[in-house]
């Protein structure tokens, strides 16, 4: 299967992975003829693009780490406020991934406008696992980092809405207030036997930074717990990449490169790195423009996460990966690659 971008889908293209509302509804189901109605309209609902059958990509498989309805259980039970039910679907997270090696987030999440803030959590949630998995935490510990990163925004459900909502500028108090959820969560669980002062800590730092310019407390260094200093890079990389209505989303690589540069200063080296190792850069199944002009899609990830196998529109194939005879050759930022 193929992704294609909303602003390159065309009418009579066919799914080949279902589209979901917000509350675990099909909306389009696999093997449905895309019309322009149905672009206009998931485009207006913010999808940042789908998965289609392709015949140049038809062995090309694209699979999530975690099922689709396992996410959208996660979806639910944040919009319910159930932790129970949270910290079910975060342990589940952990089996689930523990089930599929070799691990790397090699799909696009197909989110729309109105479920970003939970499926955001579950997100996270996902993507932290897998950066604790790369950096050699135990099964224990996996379920600690998925559960707190499940529930790292908690706190905001107890913020005042019309601050967390509003869509203009914040002032400097009602900022101050937003500030306040990583508090307010912590304390609020403190009440709950079965939460973990670790899991506790990961929520309560995870808007800290390396250097001390975070919050709550502006911890420096390894003064933040280590599930917040993981959280903190998933969190960061999934609002970089994710489509929202007042911004355009960063491309994965430039998301990378911004992770990368704050080494040391925002994130912590070693949880950036394995995050480097947990995320496809360019996933299989997108589109990609090489140095030299030519154009394709990515067939596999195998090795190094910034040289894929691609597959050119030709069928040629193309490892990055080999450096005797490729190793000129690179592949053109997503950003530059619309500009041309
Ligand atoms: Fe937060």
């Amino acid at each position: 299967m193929r992704y294609v971008a909303i602003e390159k889908a065309k009418d009579n293209m066919v799914l080949a992975m279902p589209i979901y509302d917000s509350i675990n509804r099909v909306l389009l189901a696999t093997g449905t003829i895309m019309t322009r109605d149905y672009i206009r309209k998931l485009k207006a609902r913010g999808l940042p693009g789908f998965y289609v059958e392709d015949e140049l990509a038809k062995d090309i498989e694209v699979q999530d780490i975690v099922t689709q309805e396992l996410r959208n259980e996660g979806v639910e039970a944040l919009q319910r406020g159930d932790l129970d039910a949270c910290m079910k679907v975060a342990e589940r997270i952990v089996e689930q991934i523990l089930s599929r090696p070799p691990i790397r987030l090699d799909m696009i999440d197909l989110r729309m406008f109105d479920d970003y803030t939970y499926r955001h959590s579950v997100n996270v949630a996902v993507m932290s696992t897998v950066i604790a998995l790369n950096l050699g935490f135990n099964k224990k510990k996996l379920k600690e980092v998925s559960i707190s990163a499940m529930l790292h925004d908690i706190g905001k459900l107890m913020l005042n809405p019309e601050i967390l909502n509003k869509p203009g500028p914040l002032t400097e108090s009602e900022y101050e207030h937003i500030r306040q959820h990583p508090q307010i969560a912590f304390d609020f669980l403190r009440q709950r036997m079965d939460i973990s002062s670790t899991i506790r800590a990961g929520i309560l730092s995870h808007h800290e930074n390396e250097d001390g310019s975070g919050y709550p407390n502006g911890f420096v260094g390894d003064d933040i717990y280590i599930y917040a200093k993981i959280i903190h890079v998933a969190d960061v990389f999934d609002a970089l990449t994710s489509k929202r209505p007042y911004k355009v989303p960063y491309a994965r690589s430039e998301a990378v490169e911004y992770l990368m540069g704050g080494c040391g200063r925002f994130f912590d080296r070693d949880v950036v790195e394995a995050f480097i190792q947990s995320v496809a850069i360019y996933p299989s199944g997108t589109e990609v423009m090489l140095s030299d002009g030519r154009e394709g899609i990515v067939a596999a990830n195998k090795w190094n996460p910034l040289r894929p196998l691609i597959r050119l529109w030709d069928g040629e194939e193309i490892d990055l990966n080999d450096s005797c005879n490729y190793r000129d050759l690179t592949i053109v930022p997503e950003t530059d690659a619309i500009l041309v």
